[in-house]
């Protein structure tokens, strides 16, 4: 379902390659884990994958659909459509309550409000926070936030979920939890999740790991 294949990208002239060839694919429903050292090009695979940057060369396919060298309207138009983010940090708007926040992928989408309400209703039912939906982030634990953020990573039911170290900025219960919860919608939902961690216990919920070291990516290894 997710297809990368020799993603070459650098982040200037004379500067080294950040990715160097890097390849791997990923089957639908997956739960995969990119591990690495810090610098090792993690965030940045992301990110191509994400279609937030663009690489020199080589090729993403998403179910089917060849995502490299789109235009920035294209990708943005299929970025909404397709891929749902959970960052580290969260990034809630500060000025909307959690209904808002999770509904705001459909907002983007021209969704009328009723439709956006009830769909981000349910999702925050759906991670368990269904007493908080008229909260704002400042209002919330981290744990807290980072279940709206995985709301509003689901609510326009994307084929994709990518994360960033999604229990970066949480203590470790709370971010066993936030995996648990991660998992069971990555089983419930049937979704793909890509999830980035340099933590050891996070990445044992996952089915596989992605090994990134210097740019490259190491064979594929199962863990579940
Ligand atoms: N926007 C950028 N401009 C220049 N260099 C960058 C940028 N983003 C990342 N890098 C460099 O690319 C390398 C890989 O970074 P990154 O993808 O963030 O690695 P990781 O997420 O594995 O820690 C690092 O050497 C980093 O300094
Ligand atoms: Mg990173």
């Amino acid at each position: 379902m997710l297809v990368v294949k020799a993603l070459q990208k650098s982040y200037g002239q004379g500067q080294g390659a950040v990715l160097d060839r890097a390849s791997f694919h990923l089957p639908r429903g997956a739960f995969a884990a990119l591990v690495g050292p810090s610098g090792s090009g993690k965030s940045t695979l992301l990110n191509l994958v994400g279609l937030l940057d663009g690489a020199d060369s080589g090729e993403i396919v998403i179910d089917g659909m060849r995502v490299s060298s789109l235009s920035p309207t294209e990708a943005a138009w299929l970025r909404n459509r397709l891929i749902g983010f959970v960052f580290q940090s969260f990034h809630l708007l500060s000025r909307l309550t959690a209904w808002e926040n999770a509904a705001l992928p459909l907002f983007h989408r021209g969704v009328g409000r009723d439709e956006r309400k009830s769909r981000a209703l349910a999702m925050l039912d759906r991670v368990g926070l269904s007493d908080r939906a008229c909260h704002r982030p400042e209002q919330l634990s981290g744990g807290q936030r980072q279940r709206v953020a995985i709301a509003r990573a689901l609510v326009g039911e994307p084929r994709l979920i990518l994360a960033d170290e999604p229990t970066g900025n949480l203590d470790r219960a709370t971010g066993l939890q936030v995996m648990d919860l991660l998992r069971e919608l990555n089983r419930d939902l049937g979704v793909t999740i890509l999830m980035v961690t340099h933590d050891r216990d996070m990445a044992r919920f996952c089915d596989r790991a992605i090994e990134m070291r210097d740019g490259r990516v190491q064979p594929l290894v199962e863990v579940g």
